[in-house]
């Protein structure tokens, strides 16, 4: 038997039981006669004690144990003289009378502990020595344990979790498609699925009325803290629903998981914040709304006053940093440096002191006197103390600039606190979006989304202006999952492709399974998929969803561990009929 009790187990209660353990040893020290070892698995950390005057023969051997070998052990369950309070297992320690060396270990190229002194490539390198780091093993319970929660929740609600696959065709979500080819159709590829959107709304045309299915996508796009080339969503779709009874069951759901996995009660329903709203008071359609700090638009009342700066600038904005007016030159100077950042993309930054003894300082004091000063502070809610932020420019510049300066001002002043959890629906996003480079419009969701029935008239006459039903659920910031109501009825969908610059040829070629469907009883149909790994790293307070996932690629979508992608051999070309274009060739 290789183990009575695991390392996270043993306590006071256990003292005077002998036990085994089997595990891995995280460190070891010697203390005169007497030999600590700290032997770990994934429950804990549990100390043995190797004594000569105990037991002589186990000493030698007990000195040559080196970090992560793995290791059988019996001994008595004794108290221990110091005891660790950080620990559940600080009160005792293990007198081991018996060692069995199961397996040796070269020295690991990093610390296997919380904090770590190895680098993000080796780490990545050596990925399962990092996930027997605490840290990681905490994040996958996690993750595990809300896997758990969405499945009860949902089987509890009449859904069904069924499998689509992986090999399909493509379905253009915005992204690239990875593809694979087919040996046995020759020249022909497969693509593997950015989800399963039409397929779920097959199974709602089979009838399937509540769905779901925890699914891995796929999608070839630029890499970010929160992108993944694969990633796993929650993908959901129901029938014979509206907007709100969506909106409703997911809103549940998400109460679910906080309750059940961060022991958390949100009141009250989520609010709804139209997309134009949250563009114009938070600069973003994901807006972290942990703390307030939201726009004021300023053209109105500083245009005219001779500031080029101002009067060239097509949108004006600015935010009140409650408290900031103590500001020094220095961190004025800094947060100027931020918004020239090539991320931020502003070209200067405005500010206005509103200084405690009601005195007001701006670094455009040249050319606004004190009252137009006060109008600015009034008009911003600024109160003495405060600092009011402002930027000018193209308002498609320089909103999600404001946004980004209300982050960092939210940041410093310690606002973002990741045990604070503000969920939030974003709703009546546009339809269509304007491609300046391919001069046509693209979906701002994906083809299927149905427009709301008012704006269904704008097809023919500014289709630009059409909103979308469709939603997102954001949390703290993080767009969380995002989906829509559905065109269910042919006709919408055929003018949906032509106002997306299909031809009636493309739309067949690529969607006629599905135009095809719908001539067979569609039901009225939704749905809505959550970044499964991003609602978790959100749940651990990580910053990046790599340390919710086990494998993960690196920001080159490497897999630095089993080195892929890599090349494959000439006759698995041959076979593939592929030829590959030599580099220098391109
Ligand atoms: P969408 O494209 O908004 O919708 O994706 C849903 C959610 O998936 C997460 N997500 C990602 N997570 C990690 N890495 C990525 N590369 C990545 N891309 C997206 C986000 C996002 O909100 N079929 C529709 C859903 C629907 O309409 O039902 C869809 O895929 O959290």
């Amino acid at each position: 038997m290789y183990r009575t009790h695991t390392c996270g187990e043993l306590r006071a209660e256990h003292i005077g039981q002998e036990v085994t353990l089997s595990g891995w040893i995280q460190k070891s020290r010697e203390l005169g006669a007497m030999t600590f070892v700290d032997m770990r698995d994934r429950y804990g950390i549990t100390q043995l004690v190797f004594d000569v005057s105990k037991n002589p023969e186990l000493s030698e051997p007990a000195r040559e144990l080196g970090r992560e070998f793995v290791i059988k052990v019996t001994g008595m369950v004794i108290e221990r003289e110091s005891k660790n309070k950080k620990i559940p297992t600080g009160e005792i320690e293990i007198l081991v009378s018996e060692l069995t060396i199961l397996n040796k270990s070269e020295i690991p190229p990093f610390t296997i502990e919380n904090d770590t002194d190895g680098g993000d490539e080796l780490r990545m390198k050596y990925r399962y020595l990092d996930l027997r780091r605490n840290p990681l093993q905490r994040a996958l319970e996690l993750r595990h344990k809300m896997g758990i929660e969405v499945r009860n929740f949902l089987h509890n609600q009449g859904f069904f979790e069924i499998e689509t696959p992986y090999l399909i065709k493509s379905t253009p979500e915005g992204a690239r498609d990875f593809v694979v080819p087919s040996r046995m159709n020759e020249n022909q590829f497969y693509a593997l699925p950015q989800s399963p959107q039409t397929f779920k709304q097959l199974l709602m045309v089979a009838g399937y009325d509540r769905y779901f299915q925890i699914v891995k996508c796929f999608r070839d796009e630029d890499l970010r803290a929160d992108r993944q080339p694969e990633f796993t969503q929650i993908d959901c779709e129901m029938a014979f629903v509206e907007r709100d009874d969506i909106l409703s069951m997911f809103e549940n759901l998400a109460k679910h998981l906080f309750k059940t996995v961060k022991g958390v009660e949100i009141e009250g329903e989520f609010p709804k914040i139209p997309y134009d709203q949250a563009m114009k008071l938070y600069g973003n359609d994901k807006p972290d709304t942990r703390f307030e700090m939201t726009f004021t638009e300023l053209s109105k009342i500083v245009k005219g006053k001779g500031f080029v700066v101002f009067d060239n600038a097509e949108y004006i904005g600015a935010i009140c940093a409650e408290g900031c007016a103590s500001y020094t030159r220095k961190q004025l100077d800094a947060l100027t440096n931020f918004v020239k950042r090539p991320q931020v993309g502003a070209t200067g930054l405005i500010y206005l002191k509103c200084n405690e003894d009601g005195s007001l300082k701006s670094s455009v004091d040249k050319f606004f006197d004190e009252e137009q000063l006060k109008i600015w502070a009034e008009t911003t809610n600024a109160k003495p103390g405060d600092l009011v932020l402002v930027l000018a420019g193209d308002k498609k510049k320089t909103l999600p600039a404001l946004s980004e300066l209300r982050l960092e001002m939210g940041k410093q002043l310690g606002l973002m606190d990741k045990n604070k959890f503000s969920p939030l629906w974003v709703v009546d996003f546009p339809l269509l979006e304007w491609d300046e480079d391919l001069k046509r419009f693209h979906a701002m969701h994906h083809p299927f989304t149905s427009p709301i029935v008012e704006d269904m008239e704008l097809f023919d006459t500014d289709p630009g202006k059409i909103k979308a039903n469709a939603y997102d659920l954001v949390i703290n910031g993080v767009e969380i999952g995002g989906g829509s109501i559905r065109i269910h009825d042919r006709e919408l969908q055929q003018k949906m492709f032509k106002a997306l610059g299909f031809t009636d040829e493309e739309a067949e070629e690529q969607f006629g399974f599905l135009m095809n469907a719908f001539k067979f009883g569609a039901p009225p149909h939704g749905g809505v998929a959550f970044g499964f790994d991003r609602w978790a790293s959100l749940f651990a307070g990580l910053d990046s969803i790599r340390d919710v996932i086990a494998f993960p690629k690196n920001n080159s979508g490497r897999d630095v561990m089993i080195d892929s992608p890599s090349r494959i051999a000439g006759d698995q070309l041959e076979e593939l009929k592929l030829k590959l274009i030599p580099k220098e060739e391109k």
